[in-house]
């Protein structure tokens, strides 16, 4: 059952990326709340390209560029394999990568295989373990030690739960189970949503329960009420589609909260990168886009992805005399459309 879900998720995630590209490319234009998002242009801003360093702190380590491969998969033989070229591949970039959930082992320890290709495949790397609030202390640790994780993710999945037939229907106790794992385990644990974002008030709240970091994860790209009600044979809840919190509206909505962020979801492509860098992320993630590729086109064509992103990265910090993604956030920026109306209504400057 859980071996099955995890493969679906895989399918029904690829046909969605699929689908938005396709629609991308015959449209010509991208549309998503990142457009909203302009680069002020100052045609004597650039600096020297050998003088940008893309390194990044986050979670008490230095990360060498400020991208990760974000939590997908693990449970099943083709989802394991995922697992092992994924590890690959952010290994050949240096990238930080995320597991999916750990639940399916938690229930069943005979899955350990589906997950530890990623630290095998990446011994040198941030390795980050990801988990739900109902895990128990104990085994938070136990993931953490299958994998000799780095950090600790913990998810937070409401509006997916509910529209999957099997899911939970009890949240109230989340902010205390999480603020018991966090002083329970001794790696830094980073709250994140499945992308429908963390907003300034959960972002407040979690700064009070002992979390190292929050990961917004926002709407904009995988959409999980969609793949869930994909999965339902009545389709009831298609009206949540497109539910939550944009990622650039969740980042200017938790920025300054005392928290560390990490963002993620509808990150298209670098400029995407640099936007949320320059919103205040540590850190760029992403997960639909890095899997279609793997899946339609193989590993090799994911590395070659990623390693022009960074390219990518690094040349749109010289255009923008940004020296490190933190020196992102002094760049003037012009917020427009829907992203704008949010600013005005939510009292942010
Ligand atoms: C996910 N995501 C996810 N997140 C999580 O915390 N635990 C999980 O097990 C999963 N599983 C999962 C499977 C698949 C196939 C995808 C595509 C995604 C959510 C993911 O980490 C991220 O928050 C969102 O997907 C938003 O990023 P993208 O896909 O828009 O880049």
């Amino acid at each position: 059952m859980t071996a099955q879900r995890k493969d679906d998720h895989v399918r029904l995630a690829v046909a969605q990326h699929q689908a938005s590209r396709d629609h991308q490319y015959a449209s010509g234009r991208y549309a998503g709340a990142f457009d909203d998002v302009q680069f002020l242009h100052h045609a004597l801003a650039g600096t020297d390209c050998d003088r940008v360093s893309l390194r990044t702190s986050f979670a008490g380590r230095t990360w060498p560029v400020p991208l990760y491969i974000n939590a997908m998969t693990g449970g099943s033989p083709k989802t394991g394999e995922i697992n092992r070229d994924l590890g690959i591949a952010a290994r050949e970039t240096g990238l930080a990568i995320a597991t999916g959930s750990m639940s399916p082992f938690l229930k069943d320890p005979a899955c350990a295989d589906t997950f530890t290709p990623v630290r095998e495949q990446h011994p040198d790397g941030f390795v980050m373990a990801n988990i739900n609030a109902n895990t128990t202390p104990e085994q938070a640790r136990r993931a953490i030690g299958l994998l000799d994780a780095n950090a600790l993710q913990i998810h937070l999945n409401t509006v997916q739960e509910i529209v999957m037939p099997e899911g939970d229907r009890s949240f109230g106790h989340w902010p205390t189970a999480i603020e018991t794992i966090a002083h329970a385990v001794d790696v830094p644990v980073i709250v994140k949503e499945v992308g429908f974002g963390l907003s300034g008030r959960t972002v407040t709240r979690l700064a009070g329960l002992g979390v190292a970091g929050a990961d917004v994860a926002g709407r904009g790209g995988t959409d999980f009420a969609r793949i869930e009600n994909g999965r339902r044979p009545s389709g009831d809840y298609a009206y949540l589609e497109g539910w939550g919190l944009s990622t650039p509206a969740a980042l200017l909505d938790a920025r300054g909260r005392g928290l560390p962020l990490l963002a993620s979801g509808g990150v298209r492509h670098p400029l995407d990168v640099a936007r949320a860098l320059a919103l205040g992320a540590h850190a760029v993630g992403a997960s639909g886009p890095f899997l279609t590729t793997l899946v339609n086109d193989g590993l090799a064509a994911l590395i070659e992805q990623l390693t022009s992103w960074i390219d990518q990265l690094t040349a749109l910090m010289t255009v923008l005399g940004a020296h490190s993604p933190a020196g992102l956030a002094g760049t003037d920026l012009h917020i427009t459309g829907a992203l704008r109306e949010f600013c005005v209504q939510r009292g942010i400057p």
